[in-house]
């Protein structure tokens, strides 16, 4: 694949959907879905999130491959395209906005991947309890350099690899790397479930408890919903372009969102047994990862090696995830307005690292600086995740079900009529009922507009 004007293609079915996965899958799963799982009361928000991904999450993704199919252009681009001289390209330019919010939060946390690779170099993460760990990541926020430091590292490294275009390098490496971060979870999941009372934690997972079920809970869930599938701000329209003509678009869709819920769930498997066994409050907020996880490894032989290899993986697969959002407000101001690339970039990099800054200095010396309880790194997180990527999605399915003329739907998911879509019929009444009808009835409820 390559991302100049001339627009190359996935090579394989496999590598379609190995290479969205690979962008779909990163801290969204491993650090945002158990500690806002944990924050929303558990099973019931679980079941919850799973039918919103059936039901909306394949449906937004679908229809950001048709389109990205159909039109062979980055977000911005195929709107125009599709519908000239209608304001549709609007979907484009919030997703550049989303872009530009949700890489100041997400390398924040980036930086303390980093920052756990150094803590377990140097031995610190061994022979410390749930509140000793939980000191740990408090006084980590709270130091008046280090967090900063690794969120600039970070960032200028995905800056770097943008500008020397060594991006598909890296994620080839990527694709190769994170099968070994798919095992150490899976290791991590045998520990905890071993570990004596960790069958309360899977019954905090799995067990519905439908009273947990807030206006708060379900318009997080949808939230979470989006934001781990990368969908709503375009990522993968541009994903969708390079998909091959003869895939088929809705099975890629199914495999690409059914791989990332089940990692998601690897990691709740992870955390939350070890968290009921070990000690330690599920409404952890944003240090949940951070704090169980390090109490697990210490459980295994040579644990500090894996949790090593684990937290190198992790920013792996984190810089996979940076690398794409900071190439969505890139490829904008290159292709549309015609900004050289170098100098896109840097700009690019060097404004969301005002912010940044901001949000790093928002969970420890700005922490008391609020608005509607949240700081600045809360906020960042609630306006991308469970608002401005849900009214993307909103808007994509309303141009697919009511815009976009029928036909070309169809022919763009039949690959032109010659495969056979026995879900296209269900896929158009996903897309032009269920999926904008829930997402407005999730808006309306948790507003308190409509009530169940
Ligand atoms: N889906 C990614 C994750 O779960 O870590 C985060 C993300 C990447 C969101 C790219 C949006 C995006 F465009």
């Amino acid at each position: 694949m390559n991302d100049t004007n001339q627009r190359d293609s996935f090579t394989s079915k496999f590598g379609a959907i190995a290479a969205i996965a690979g962008s779909a899958i990163g801290l969204g799963n491993i650090w945002r879905f158990p500690y806002i799982t944990g924050e929303n009361g558990g099973g019931a928000f679980l079941l919850i999130y799973v039918l919103f991904i059936l039901l909306i999450g394949i449906t937004v993704m679908t229809s950001e491959f048709v389109i990205g199919r159909s039109a062979q252009k980055n977000p911005y681009g195929a709107f125009r395209l599709l519908a000239p001289g209608k304001p549709w390209y609007l979907i484009g330019i919030m997703g550049v906005l989303a872009a530009f919010f949700i890489l100041s939060f997400y390398t924040t946390v980036s930086g303390w991947t980093l920052e756990y690779v150094y803590q377990a170099l140097s031995g610190n993460l061994t022979g410390k309890d749930n509140s000793q760990l939980t000191e740990m990541f408090t006084e980590f926020l709270n130091h008046p350099w280090r967090p900063y430091l690794w969120f600039l590292i970070f960032m200028g490294f995905t800056a770097v690899i943008i500008i020397l275009g060594v991006k598909n390098g890296i994620e080839r490496y990527a694709k190769i790397l994170m099968p070994f971060l798919l095992v150490l979870l899976l290791m991590l999941c045998i520990r905890a479930l071993t570990l004596k009372g960790s069958g309360a934690g899977l019954r905090f997972l799995f067990h519905p408890d439908l009273s947990k079920i807030t206006p708060k809970a379900i318009l997080e869930a949808l939230g979470q919903g989006f934001f781990s599938l990368s969908i709503g701000m375009g990522t993968l329209i541009t994903y969708g372009s390079y998909i091959r003509k003869k895939d088929n678009l809705a099975e890629t869709a199914f495999y690409v969102s059914i791989s990332d819920t089940f990692v998601a769930v690897i990691a709740g498997i992870a955390i939350f047994p070890a968290l009921f066994a070990l000690g330690g409050q599920p409404a952890s907020g944003q240090g949940l990862m951070f704090i169980v996880l390090p109490e697990v490894f210490q459980r295994i032989p040579f644990g500090n090696l894996f949790a090593l290899v684990f937290f190198i993986l992790l920013a792996i697969a984190a810089l996979t995830s940076t690398i794409s959002v900071l190439e969505v407000i890139v490829a904008f101001l290159v292709e549309e307005i015609k900004m050289a690339r170098k100098k896109a970039t840097i700009i690019a990099a060097s404004s969301v690292s005002v912010l940044g800054l901001l949000t790093v200095a928002s969970m420890g010396k700005l922490s008391g600086l609020t608005l509607f309880g949240k700081n600045i790194f809360g906020i960042l997180e609630y306006l991308t995740a469970n608002i401005m990527l849900p009214i993307g999605g909103l808007f994509i399915v309303l141009f697919i079900g009511w815009f976009h003329k029928k036909s070309l739907t169809k022919l763009e998911m039949t690959n032109n009529g010659t495969i056979r879509s026995r879900y296209f019929p269900v896929y158009i009444f996903l897309v032009r009922w269920i999926a904008p009808v829930a997402i407005t009835a999730v808006f309306l409820y948790s507003l308190g507009i409509i009530k169940f």
